[in-house]
Parts: C-alpha cells; sequence; structure tokens
C-alpha cells in the first residue's frame, strides 16, 4: 500500500494479525504467565508475561499506530501508566504541570512524587510565555492536559511543545478525553502521551487501563525498562477488552460529539443553566484553539446550573438515562458534580480560586439517541 492507513482502518488492524496455529481473526487472549524455550535464551519472542504478552503487544501496538508513535506500553491504569513515565525523573528533578489535571495526576504529583524529592509547579498553560517563565535549570518535564478536566480549558499543545524543546525537557500530554481521533500530540511535537484507557480508548466502562506511546527512542527504551522493573502491566483480558473496544473508536467518537455539540447548544439556551464549557461552542475561551488543534471538540460537557450545589444535586438525582457516575468516554452517559464527587478532596477556597463552583456539573455523553438525553436532561432541569 502506498499510503499509511487512515485511523478507522489501524484502529481494527494495526498490531493483530490473524493467528498462525488457528487462522483465528481476533487476537487470541494469551493468559499464560510464562512461555516455554527450545533451549535456555532461545524462544519465540516471550519469556514471561509481566516482560511481554503476545495480547498486550497487540494492543501495544496498535496504540502506537493511533497515535503515530513508535512504541506503545500498557498498563494496569492511567495512573500505573502515569507513575511509570514519572519514575524516568530522579530526586531533585522539576515537573511543570497543568493546573487543570486529574485530580487522581494531582495527588499523585503532590504526594507520592513530592516526598520522592521531585517537586511540581502547576500553572494555567493557556500562555505559553509564562511556562517557559516557569522552567527552572531542574525543570526536566512538562506535563499537559487538553482538554482539561473539569473545565475544558484548552491549551496550545504545538506552542508548549516548542518551549519544551528549546529547553531540551519532554513534553508529555494526556490525550485520554481527546483521544488520537479528535487529537494527535506527537503530530504537534509533545515527546509522549499517556491515557486511561478506561475512559474512551477502551469506551464500554467495563476496564481500568492505561498507556503510554511514544516516538522517542530513548523514552521508549526507559519506558519498557520500567514497564517490566516496576510491574504495574494490565492483564491479557483487559487487553483484549480495551483493543475489542479500540475497533469502534472513531464511530463512538463521531456520535460523542455530533451528541455533545447539539447537546452543549441546547443548554446554552436552557434558563436554569448560567453557563456551559464546551470548547465547540464560539462562546468557549479555547474555541479557535480547539477547531484548529482538534478534529472534533470531545464529548464532555461541563455546565454551571443556576443556584449552586442543591439544584446541581437535584439535577443528577432526577436524570433517568445519565447514570449520577464518576468517570467518562463510555457509550452510556454519565453525570457528575466536582464539587460533590471528583474534586471534594479540594478545599472550596482552591476550587473557587480554580473556576470549578458548586452548580458545576460534568456530562460525559453517550452515543444513545440524542434526543432521547435531551428529554432527560431537559425533564431533569425543569
Ligand atoms: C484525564 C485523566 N487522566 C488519567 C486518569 C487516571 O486514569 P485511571 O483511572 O485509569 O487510573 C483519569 C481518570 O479519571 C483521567 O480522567
Amino acid at each position: 500500500m502506498s499510503r499509511p492507513w487512515s485511523l478507522d482502518t489501524a484502529a481494527i488492524h494495526a498490531g493483530q494479525h490473524a493467528d498462525p496455529v488457528s487462522g483465528a481473526v481476533m487476537t487470541p487472549i494469551v493468559l499464560a504467565s510464562t512461555f516455554a524455550q527450545e533451549s535456555p535464551g532461545r524462544h519465540k519472542g516471550y519469556e514471561y508475561s509481566r516482560s511481554g504478552n503476545p495480547t498486550r503487544k497487540a494492543l501495544e501496538e496498535c496504540a502506537a499506530a493511533l497515535e503515530g508513535g513508535t512504541q506503545g506500553f500498557a498498563f494496569a491504569s492511567g495512573l500505573g501508566a502515569s507513575t511509570t513515565i514519572l519514575h524516568t525523573l530522579a530526586p531533585g528533578d522539576h515537573l511543570l504541570c497543568g493546573d487543570d489535571v486529574y485530580g487522581g495526576t494531582f495527588r499523585l504529583l503532590d504526594k507520592v512524587m513530592k516526598p520522592l524529592g521531585i517537586e511540581s509547579t502547576f500553572l494555567d498553560m493557556s500562555d505559553a510565555a509564562k511556562v517557559r517563565a516557569a522552567l527552572r535549570p531542574t525543570t526536566r518535564m512538562i506535563w499537559m492536559e487538553t482538554p482539561t478536566n473539569p473545565l475544558l480549558k484548552v491549551f496550545d499543545i504545538a506552542a508548549v511543545a516548542e518551549v519544551a524543546r528549546a529547553a531540551s525537557v519532554p513534553l508529555v500530554v494526556d490525550n485520554t478525553f481527546a483521544t488520537p481521533f479528535l487529537q494527535r500530540p506527537l503530530e504537534l511535537g509533545a515527546t509522549a502521551v499517556v491515557h486511561s484507557t478506561t475512559k474512551y480508548l477502551n469506551g464500554h466502562s467495563d476496564v481500568v487501563g492505561g498507556l503510554i506511546v511514544t516516538a522517542d527512542a530513548a523514552l521508549a527504551e526507559r519506558v519498557g525498562f520500567l514497564q517490566n522493573a516496576m510491574g504495574a502491566v494490565p492483564s491479557p483480558f483487559d487487553c483484549y477488552l480495551v483493543l475489542r473496544g479500540l475497533k469502534t473508536l472513531g464511530v463512538r467518537m463521531r456520535q460523542h460529539v455530533a451528541s455533545a455539540q447539539l447537546l452543549a447548544a441546547r443548554l446554552e439556551e436552557h434558563p436554569a443553566i448560567e453557563r456551559v464549557l464546551y470548547p465547540g461552542l464560539p462562546s468557549h475561551a479555547g474555541h479557535a484553539l480547539a477547531m484548529r488543534q482538534m478534529k472534533g471538540p470531545g464529548g464532555m460537557i461541563s455546565c454551571v446550573v443556576k443556584g449552586g450545589v442543591e439544584p446541581a444535586r437535584r439535577m443528577l438525582e432526577r436524570l433517568q438515562i445519565f447514570a449520577c457516575a464518576e468517570s467518562l468516554g463510555g457509550v452510556e452517559s454519565l453525570a457528575e458534580s466536582p464539587a460533590i464527587m471528583t474534586h471534594a478532596s479540594i478545599p472550596p477556597e482552591q476550587r473557587a480560586a480554580l473556576g470549578i463552583s458548586d452548580g458545576l456539573v460534568r456530562l460525559s455523553v453517550g452515543i444513545e439517541d440524542v434526543e432521547d438525553l435531551w428529554d432527560d436532561l431537559r425533564a431533569a432541569l425543569a
């Protein structure tokens, strides 16, 4: 073939071949923990499943193809992936991180990495010059999430990648919210991408998993070493489920985006809603950048319900199709209150400073019929 596969094709075929033993067209789930060797050290490429497993390898190759990297590494959770890549740092190293990151990433940096001697500075990355100004001689990594959780801020990956490149510091982008179908950070200059595959990549809310993809040979070698040495690897069954979920990522993302765009526009007109945060709306501060940087503004909407936490709670209690639950990115719609649920551990003053108001509701728009979803939202807000 003269041109590379499109993402829809790669999602179904990359890293996957008919099984040479049976001809099975679906990747077998190889549960073996160990592999027979013809003689000591002579084998078919696998020795022990923590070090390498055929089902995991298929997922890692598929993910690498989708993100445009050369190597992928699968983990038992998104935080397992983040923990592993953060261990490429050493005591005394400094990290710059976006200020609106997933709470678990903040906790990992603040409560786990900091006591190990790796300090982080959190800052709004909307202005690349501010990122440059925050660099220290000891800065060894820049970490960015875009769009962010839960405020859906959009940061300029290419501009921050340029700052990172000039400082010879790797830029790691958490691409969980966007997925490679909507945003390709490596093409924009990022060094590595991390994912919680728990979300859109698996897409069915039945796996907890993570991934790292990079095209940087030195980083890949180090991450590969750490994946085996630290051992936060996923089960072959979970790898199979994520591979299966990936096959429909394109069609799912197209529907997530189309439905979220429609619901966001309607919510913006609703009298019970104070404000809608969705990168696809012209009212969003990052709209122009999102349209440039992303193929679609994603399936997540945050909105502020008038009257604060109690009306927001009532809305969540009344929803019938949207389940009141944490997490996101599944085929089913979910809704949550950051102030009461995902971000309750952040003190109220800090939440207010970040812009996470008590009436904020975060919606993960699934792929149910969009008019059914609208009826559900309208009834809950009535
Ligand atoms: C953007 C983002 N990154 C990372 C994670 C962590 O992933 P996991 O829950 O799979 O450990 C999450 C989880 O919610 C997330 O939303």
